[in-house]
């Protein structure tokens, strides 16, 4: 199966890349290879290329200045990933698009299903759910899948942040009333692999989809949530985190993890949702995995990456 991954030098890109890279034939582009706010450029080279499944981690992240760049969030957020799907559509091929739990106001209070109302209370999150839409307008046999809180070791995320901060101060903080699900770019990789090779995953339209296009992927289509298990506060998240590094004897100046409150953060300009906790099991019906807690996935990241 040939895969082409966009944002390959992004977070999760760069790691789908890595852990693919023996089972497929991938082809990556990083934005200095592929700027999807041209969408010329991005339809010459996608269209050029033979391939079963694309897979889109590239977007425009930072969620403050997604409220003063507005156009160009909606350009990369939005447009582009409705070009994609459009692209895909004529090449039969599947499209697997990256979103987020900011698609949600954090309201509920519980567990967020797929088929709940989406309610951005931010531009980044408002760009992200058109983003959803436009893809599964284009073709709703493609794929959304939403995360939160990711990290892994291509780029740093909040967890090294926390981590290089305890090793230079001995007091650090953390907001304390914003809870949702770290999750490792690693079980990403893996949870996608187990979608594709459901065997229920993909209905009655399987054997039509394989006889048009021998590159087209099984999986399932619309929307999905993936995480790790649990859920969690900034706080504890951090607070874990470094009793992981003092576990393994990784030096620290701070012990212990004070609490901060969202509304003590006056620099933000975006709102961000309190509560964005993304329910798992439509994917562990589909699949009939389960996916590990976020404490185990934590630990395995700071045994493997953690400078010591
Ligand atoms: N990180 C999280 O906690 C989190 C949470 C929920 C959902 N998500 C979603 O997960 C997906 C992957 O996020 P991530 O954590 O991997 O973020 P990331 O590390 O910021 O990666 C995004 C990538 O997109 C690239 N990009 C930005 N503008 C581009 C453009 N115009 N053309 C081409 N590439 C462009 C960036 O390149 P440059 O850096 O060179 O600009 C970067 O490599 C995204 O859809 C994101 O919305 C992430």
């Amino acid at each position: 199966m040939k895969i082409v991954i966009i944002g390959s030098g992004g977070r999760l890109g760069a790691a789908l890349t890595r852990e693919y890279r023996d089972k497929f034939d991938v082809v990556g582009f990083n934005h200095a290879q592929l700027d999807l706010t041209n969408f010329e450029q991005v339809r010459e080279k996608v269209t050029a290329l033979d391939f079963g499944v694309l897979i889109n981690c590239a977007a425009f992240t930072n969620v403050d200045l997604c409220e003063t760049q507005r156009d160009q969030a909606f350009q990369i957020n939005a447009e582009a990933p409705r070009v994609l799907a459009e692209i895909c559509r004529e090449k039969k091929a599947k499209l697997i698009h990256f979103s987020t739990d900011y698609v949600f106001d954090g309201e509920k209070r519980e567990l967020y299903k797929e088929d709940d109302v989406a309610k951005p209370i931010s531009f980044y999150g408002e760009s992200k759910r058109e983003g959803e839409k436009l893809v599964l307008q284009a073709n709703d046999r493609h794929l959304v899948v939403r995360v939160s809180w990711v990290f892994g070791p291509d780029r740093p995320s909040f967890i090294d942040g926390v981590i290089k901060r305890a090793r230079e101060n001995e007091h650090v903080e953390a907001i304390a009333d914003k809870i949702s699900t770290p999750t490792y770019t690693r079980d990403i990789a893996q949870m996608l692999l187990k979608v594709v090779a459901a065997p229920n995953a993909f209905g009655a339209d399987r054997g039509k989809a394989r006889a048009s296009n021998p590159g087209y992927v099984d999986s399932y289509s619309g929307i999905l949530h993936f995480a790790n298990a649990g859920e969690c506060s900034w706080q504890e998240y951090a607070q874990f985190s470094l009793d992981c590094c003092r576990s393994l004897g990784i030096p620290l100046k701070a012990k212990t993890v004070g609490a901060l409150k969202l509304s003590d953060m006056k620099n933000w300009i975006a709102r961000r949702p309190v509560y964005s906790v993304l329910s798992t099991t439509k994917y562990i019906a589909i699949t009939g995995s389960t996916p590990r807690g976020w404490r185990d996935a934590v630990g395995d990241y700071v045994r493997e990456f953690v400078p010591r």
